[in-house]
């Protein structure tokens, strides 16, 4: 499908510490954009704690939810794996052309020169996703902080990767002229094209607030405020923009002494990351007196996250 006929609007990652309630959040939200248009909900979390949250079974296939809202746990390993099969002989070529290289040799080839491989595919995969057009909105359900800024440089990582892989591809291709006056490229050549080409995909995504932003989820208290602090201004560095705050797990006002010491230890909290937050929406989520499970209660979250666009 072509640009001119993509649905697509935007993706929203959301980062936050462990914890926090990432899971229940993307969710909530998706289930928010659903209201507006088609979304797909992502999750990279091996746990499968999505499908667990909203009682469905797991899949490494993209499965439907609700009208208008589909579901995909991806598996990092699994589309590593497809990537893999399907550019086998390309990886051949491009290796060596002369020398057989088994299953063992690539395999062992592509996880010394990228680390973190599997990660990579699958932001690639869903790059892929998003260039097909099907879906307005993709929410990413992250894992913790550290993860969600790793795949920032994963454009950055997989453009060096081919970079070296294009330099091995020169030297043959300068042979090749050498002796035939001419060089075809082959399905190697198609391949690497096809990785920058996502490469710049990713950059372009990352980089432009009207493609891209973060939902970060903090809660108000010491530990979490700092860590909210230094995602932030992570995030900031590399230029990537901040649509909005969820404070999860606010104690509401009631006659209860527990609840109320509970209130008066997070309002300093709540004042603070308000401050640090002045740019973006800040949306308050109560604390639920049971862990939030099940379609009905995330619609009641759902509700409350309807004004981040
Ligand atoms: N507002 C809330 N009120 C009550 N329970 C909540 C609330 N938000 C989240 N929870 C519960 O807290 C637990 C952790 O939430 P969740 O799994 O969404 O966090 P997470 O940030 O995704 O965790 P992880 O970092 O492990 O992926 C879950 O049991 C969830 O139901
Ligand atoms: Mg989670």
């Amino acid at each position: 499908m072509g640009d001119g006929s993509s649905l697509f609007e935007k993706i929203f990652f959301v980062g936050g510490k462990g914890g926090v309630g990432k899971t229940t959040i993307s969710t909530s939200l998706a289930l928010s954009k659903s209201k507006v248009g088609k979304t797909i909900l992502i999750s990279t979390d091996p746990a499968h704690s999505l499908s667990d949250l909203i009682q469905s079974s797991s899949s490494d296939e993209i499965v439907n939810i609700s009208e208008n809202l589909d579901l995909w746990e991806l598996n990092a390993q699994v589309e590593y794996d497809k990537f893999r099969d399907k550019h086998q002989e390309d990886f051949r070529l491009i290796l060596d052309t002369s020398t057989y290289l088994d299953e063992t040799d690539i395999n062992q080839f592509l996880a010394l020169a990228i680390p973190g491989i599997d990660e990579i595919m699958g932001f690639k995969s869903l790059v892929d996703l998003v260039k097909t057009g099907n879906y307005e909105y993709f929410i990413v359900d992250t894992a913790p902080t550290g993860h969600a800024l790793r795949l920032l440089f994963i454009p950055e990582i997989l453009d060096q990767w081919i970079k070296q892989i294009a330099q091995l591809r020169w030297k043959y291709r300068q042979v090749q002229k050498s002796f035939k006056g001419q060089y075809d490229p082959d399905s190697g050549d198609d391949m690497l094209l096809d990785l920058k080409k996502a490469v710049l995909k990713m950059r372009s995504i990352l980089k432009d607030s009207n493609q891209s932003q973060f939902v970060i989820v903090s809660k108000a208290e010491s530990m979490v405020f700092h860590e909210t602090l230094d995602l932030k201004r992570e995030l900031e560095e590399n230029e990537i923009s901040i649509n909005s705050l969820v404070i999860n797990n606010v104690m509401k006002e009631s006659d209860s002494e527990f609840c109320n010491q509970v209130r008066a230890y997070q309002a300093p909290w709540i004042e603070k990351l308000a401050s640090a937050f002045a740019e973006q929406n800040i949306i308050q989520v109560p604390q639920f007196p049971i862990p939030i499970k099940g379609l009905k209660q995330l619609t009641q979250v759902a509700e409350q996250l309807d004004l981040i666009n």
